[in-house]
């Protein structure tokens, strides 16, 4: 079977596709026949080396897919043979809070991922896709949704919040979306006025240049009358946490997510005392995370927001290099 790996070493150069023996499953097991993945920023950071020496090369790459169950080995219930499926990005972890052990099993980092023809994975590990999902769609789903999703429960957003989203990216679209349906007032940043009138196309009421107002916490505090924002999903690093904490209201959350640009950061801890500020760190989610989304979704009808560009499978180079450049709006996809 084919699959696109990373081999030889760090770099866009060497990923490439190479051959891999199908195997049957075992018991507990399905195979899987993946007909879509979805990029996250993380498999760029991943092939230039930014994880360090996880797991050994070649690796298959991408934690993000979708497939039909082709084949089931001995007792497994959960899914049958038919179903679309997407593996979950870390396979032992499905329930509570992250350990350090649910590392050693990152799908596309630490082990296998999923830009293969046919994956062979736990049936534990995998979840059934939204009913009204394509693959495409569901492969959008196991990475940037479930952190989005997860953000926004750890904060205990509700009716009548206010969250800031930054960017267009996957991550901070489907907080759009999921805020948006929770009943939640949105504020998105974005480096492009084109890319901010697609965002409140889809529900936002708000948007900053984050380029043309540097100080867009201060911005967003005056916009809201002084209020501040109950929640911001903070994708950018240590360029963005300085307005971010400008932004949050006094007992508010920053979702420490991304590290877009860069990840050491001054952190005002003056002001994070005195505001009583949460600065709450979301890694994905576990199983049942990625299931109570699944079932959110289906409930509002929501579907994910895939990027306009297309991709084939020999041009994955291309791909992880365009998520580099961030033009994209959501998600980019690719089917197999
Ligand atoms: N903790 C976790 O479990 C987890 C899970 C998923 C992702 N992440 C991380 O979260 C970040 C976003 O992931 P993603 O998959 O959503 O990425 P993505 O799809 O590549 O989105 C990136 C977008 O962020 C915006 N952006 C870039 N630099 C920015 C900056 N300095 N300030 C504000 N916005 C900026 C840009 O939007 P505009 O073009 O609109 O400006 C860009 O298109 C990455 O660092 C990723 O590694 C973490």
């Amino acid at each position: 079977m084919e699959v696109v790996e990373l081999k030889d070493g760090w770099g866009l150069e060497h990923v490439g596709i190479g051959e891999r023996d199908a195997r049957q499953p075992g018991p507990g097991e399905v195979a899987i026949e993946m007909r879509a993945v979805s990029l996250n920023y993380r498999d760029l950071v991943f092939v230039r080396g930014g994880y360090g020496p996880s797991g050994t090369l070649p690796r298959i790459l991408l934690s993000d897919g979708a497939g039909v169950v082709v084949a089931a080995g001995a007792g497994v219930s959960r899914v049958a043979v038919g179903d679309l499926v997407c593996p979950i990005t870390s396979p032992a972890w499905l329930t509570g809070p992250i350990r350090e052990q649910y590392r050693d099993s990152m799908l596309g980092i630490s082990v296998d991922g999923v830009m293969a023809d046919r994956i062979v994975a736990n049936a534990e590990a995998i979840v059934r896709v939204p009913k009204h999902f394509s693959a495409a769609e569901a492969a959008t789903l196991p990475c940037a949704a479930v952190t989005a999703w997860n953000a926004l429960v750890m904060a205990g957003t509700k009716s009548g919040d206010l969250v800031v989203t930054q960017g267009t990216g996957g991550v901070s679209l489907f907080a759009l979306q999921f805020a948006r349906a929770l009943g939640a007032t949105v504020v998105v940043t974005s480096s492009s006025e084109e890319k901010l009138q697609r965002a409140r196309a889809m529900g936002a009421q708000l948007g900053i240049n984050y380029q043309r107002v540097p100080e867009w916490g201060k911005e967003l505090r005056r916009l809201t009358g002084g209020r501040g924002a109950d929640l911001v999903i903070e994708v950018g690093g240590a360029q963005t946490l300085p307005q971010s904490l400008r932004a949050v209201r006094a007992g508010g959350t920053v979702a420490l997510i991304g590290v877009l640009s860069g990840g050491v950061a001054e952190l005002e801890l003056g002001r994070v005392v005195t505001q009583g500020l949460r600065l709450q760190a979301v890694t994905i989610g576990p199983r049942d995370s990625f299931e109570a989304m699944i079932a959110f979704i289906e409930q509002h009808n929501l579907k994910p927001v895939i990027d306009e560009r297309q991709f084939s499978p020999p041009e994955i180079r291309a791909a992880i290099a365009t998520i580099g450049e961030g033009r994209h709006f959501g998600k980019l996809v690719i089917e197999l």
